[in-house]
């Protein structure tokens, strides 16, 4: 059951909880009447500290196609933080409003702490360059209905793989599924950090080899996931600029791609892809997007409490 839930990192979840989330977001998907006032009544409060165009909108549409309402703010300066007020005591008061929080805050750990602050169920929208659990729903429930299934593929993350959120929390959730394999494509500054390595990746026996070269391995790829180079949290202005446009993908580096190969990309895209890339069958970025809401839908419903029909069906 995750009625009631925290969800603050992958790994909160077990795979079979997932997996009835996944079921369900597509139940969502082939009838969008489906749970439609199943939170009628509700109240889900969103919370941004940093910018946010799809996982707030995601999150708000979702809320309301449940029957729920939703209100917070997108600017942090609109709120009390901006007189000094703490985050845990900006949490205990939305506590009282609210039946769920949707977080993102620029500081790794937020997340977790408002979930120690707070009275209703926390759902973390990205903490910082740590963890951002929520995409990572995105992106698998993305892959299993364009491959199919979850497992056996090899999966190429490329960009920002340091500061990028979305790599961290998809690598770890990835490393619970059968036969993954990982490829880490990024400038020598930008790699994965070792906690993802030896922490997950090395514990978990995961098969996963790093490059700086994304055509050398661009032809072994079933996923190649494109990232946008991080610059809200680069110390200096010049690295970003140096280090912005390591990958374009684009037409021509597409050539030796597999046929079945897909590209996701979390978006905001500033100019990892080429738009030319945006008419290949293979581009999906934006149906990942949409699957966003679905299986949003899915999560508020569960974790605010799903009606009795909802409940058999995702006991099946
Ligand atoms: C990502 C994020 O906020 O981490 N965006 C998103 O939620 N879809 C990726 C990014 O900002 O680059």
């Amino acid at each position: 059951m995750l009625t009631g839930r925290h969800l603050i990192e992958p790994g909160n979840f077990t795979l079979d909880e997932m997996d009835r989330l996944f079921k369900l977001a597509e139940q969502i998907e082939e009838d969008p009447a489906y749970l439609r006032d199943s939170c009628r009544g509700k109240v889900l409060a969103t919370l941004f500290f940093e910018p946010s165009t799809r996982t707030r909108l995601s999150f708000e549409a979702a809320m309301l196609r449940l029957g729920g309402s939703c209100l917070g703010f997108a600017e942090p300066g609109s709120s009390s933080v901006a007189k000094g007020e703490s985050l845990a005591d900006t949490i205990r008061t939305v506590s009282c409003y609210a039946d769920a929080i949707v977080m993102r805050n620029p500081k790794e750990g937020a997340a977790l702490l408002a979930s120690r602050y707070a009275e209703i169920p926390v759902i973390n929208a990205g903490d910082g360059g740590h963890h951002h659990p929520t995409q990572t729903l995105t992106d698998l429930l993305t892959i299993r209905q364009l491959r199919g299934d979850i497992g056996n593929l090899t999966v190429g993350f490329c960009g920002d793989l340091k500061f990028g959120r979305t790599v961290h929390s998809l690598a770890k959730a990835l490393s619970c599924y059968p036969h993954i394999r990982m490829v880490f494509i990024s400038p020598p500054e930008l790699k994965v950090p070792a906690y993802i390595k030896t922490g997950i990746l090395e514990k978990e026996g995961i098969e996963y080899r790093e490059t700086d070269t994304l055509e050398k391995v661009i032809g072994d790829l079933d996923v190649l996931y494109m990232t946008r180079v991080q610059r809200e949290r680069f110390f200096n202005e010049e690295d970003y600029i140096r280090l912005k446009d390591s990958y374009i993908l684009n037409r021509e580096k597409m050539e030796p791609a597999r046929k079945t190969m897909i590209i996701l990309h979390p978006l905001p895209r500033v100019n990892e892809i080429a738009l030319e890339v945006d008419q290949d069958p293979r581009a999906s970025y934006f149906k990942q997007a949409k699957y966003g809401m679905y299986i949003r839908m899915a999560l508020l419903a569960s974790i605010l409490g799903v009606p009795d029909g909802a409940a058999l069906y995702m006991q099946k």
